[in-house]
């Protein structure tokens, strides 16, 4: 296959997709134990299971890219918001089960216990150091100090008050972990306060974060024990501010999170960002190509992973709108064609509708999984349950629909993901997406479990311990509707339906 179609044979290029395919089983001599799924996300990072979660606004907010970051994959944030509310969520994820939290928020001693109770709540934290205007630690104050005073009084009662003062547990700035572990038991404390040679606050450390880190233990991590968290960039307007507060408040990858990604401005864009000397160190993933060309584009940007999808996405009309789009197998392929020989990992970007698609993503090419309609019916998802015929469903809309593109009262940051930025007037959009909902599915946790198993169990049938194996020995074999049907239940009225496949 090849992205060149000859002048000669204009339609010679056949474009493949997911149900086109299957996989050929292969010889195993594996245990459940042996089958590892780490596969790379970008040139520096890899990750436990190949997942990530959407970057749209009924799929990742903070709630998703914590749990998400907790099973072992990465939450995308997505950006139909603000440059400071999208920031806001970097760093509710990078404040939560943190190994060191290196820079706490603090309390001044005078400060009232409603203004306390403010920054709890805003940074949904329950304690806090309290410091002098020297950044000295002289006490601890939480949430349970609140308690013993009528909230009546929280206006007038200062937190000099009700704090615990010193003298104080603390240890020293870069205490190991198993130091502070002893520490924490030794003195059944919450909280331990870090404190340089002058008593000046360095850190933080909750044993909830230690205990969290013991029961999520794939969870995907920086160098210092955060959370790792994703966020959406564009490249029009004031994309470049966006891109450095999301650095300044810790993000660990950028995504570019357009349509069509194949454009200079966005090309120029990655180009600066992994070469100015304030931005070169986070990940940069290019994104959305389809072709061997454009994915060539971002590896010569020097992109850290590139993203492949034009119109698969189970919420996206842009293919039948626009008549553009390659069948997304073939899309992941050709991508593969430019990045394999560059080191430069691969995501497959949506389309994707049961498990077994995810190792045929990764034998095409791909080394991640981008899901957004599998994940949006999770609990963490942003938006209400809604209740239909007394079934569960959550809203879920392509971030090109009219509803996510409109202003509808609030200004919309998502319209030049689709090229639109300047179109003034609602009724002047021309959308390249749905709005619809999908089945309440519970907590992530059980939704990646049924996804993961079934990509383990793709690993053992094809005899690949590892995704490095998979995607070197996993072999294709075309097939035909009427192939497609019989792997499908069929001649059967399903009355009970099962947690990974629903036949609609
Ligand atoms: P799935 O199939 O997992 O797809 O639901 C999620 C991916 O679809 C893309 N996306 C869109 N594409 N119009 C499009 O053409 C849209 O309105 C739209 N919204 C999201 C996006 O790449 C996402 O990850």
């Amino acid at each position: 296959m090849t992205d060149q179609t000859s002048p000669a044979d204009p339609f010679g290029f056949l474009g493949l997709t997911y149900d086109d395919v299957l996989l050929l089983p292969g010889y195993s001599d594996l245990a459940p134990s042996d089958i590892d799924t780490t596969s790379r996300l970008t040139r520096e990072i890899s990750l436990k299971i190949p997942l990530l979660s959407a970057a749209m606004d009924t799929v990742t907010e903070s709630a998703m890219a914590i749990a998400m970051a907790r099973q072992g994959g990465l939450g995308v944030l997505h950006r139909n918001l603000s440059i400071e509310d999208q920031a806001y969520q970097v760093d509710l994820v990078k404040r939560t089960q943190t190994g060191i939290i290196t820079n706490p928020v603090t309390i001044g001693p005078d400060a009232t216990l409603e203004e306390l109770d403010t920054l709890a709540g805003q940074f949904r934290i329950s304690g806090f150091p309290v410091v002098d205007a020297d950044n000295k630690l002289i006490g601890m104050v939480t949430n349970r100090d609140l308690r013993f005073t009528p909230v009546a009084e929280w206006a007038t009662t200062k937190v000099n008050e009700v704090m615990t003062p010193q003298p104080l547990i603390t240890g020293p700035a870069g205490i190991s972990r198993d130091d502070a572990t002893l520490l924490l038991r030794k003195h059944k404390l919450e909280r331990l306060p870090l404190v340089d040679g002058e008593g000046r606050i360095t850190g933080l450390i909750t044993v909830k974060d230690f205990v969290k880190s013991e029961q999520f233990p794939d969870s995907s991590k920086d160098s210092q024990g955060r959370l790792m968290v994703g966020a959406a960039i564009g490249y029009f307007g004031d994309a470049w501010q966006r891109a450095t507060a999301l650095i300044d408040a810790g993000v660990d990858v950028l995504v570019a999170d357009t349509a069509h990604g194949n454009v200079r401005m966005l090309i120029d864009m990655v180009k600066r960002l992994k070469t100015d000397p304030a931005t070169r160190d986070v990940q940069v993933i290019g994104g959305n190509v389809a072709t061997r060309q454009g994915a060539q584009a971002f590896v010569d940007a020097g992109a850290d992973a590139v993203k492949v999808g034009v119109g698969p996405g189970s919420i996206c009309t842009t293919r039948v709108v626009t008549g553009v789009g390659v069948p997304q197998i073939t899309a992941v392929y050709e991508a593969s064609l430019a990045c394999k020989p560059a080191g430069v990992p691969v995501i497959a970007d949506g389309g994707l509708k049961y498990s077994g698609e995810i190792g045929k993503a990764l034998v095409a090419g791909a080394d991640t999984v981008m899901l957004g309609s599998l994940f949006a019916g999770c609990e963490e998802t942003p938006g209400d349950l809604v209740l239909v015929n007394g079934k569960q469903f959550k809203t879920y809309r392509g971030m090109g629909s009219m509803g996510a593109m409109s202003s509808r009262g609030k200004k919309s940051y998502s319209k030049d993901r689709y090229f639109q930025a300047e179109v003034t007037s609602d009724d002047k959009i021309v959308p390249e997406g749905i709005e619809g909902q999908v089945a309440y599915k519970g907590p992530l946790a059980t939704v990646a479990h049924q996804l993961i198993g079934g990509l383990h169990q793709t690993m053992f049938y094809t005899g690949a311990r590892t995704v490095p194996e998979l995607q070197a020995n996993g072999r294709f074999v075309r097939i035909t509707s009427a192939s497609l049907k019989e792997s499908h239940p069929h001649d059967v009225q399903m009355t009970v339906e099962a947690p990974n496949y629903s036949g609609s």
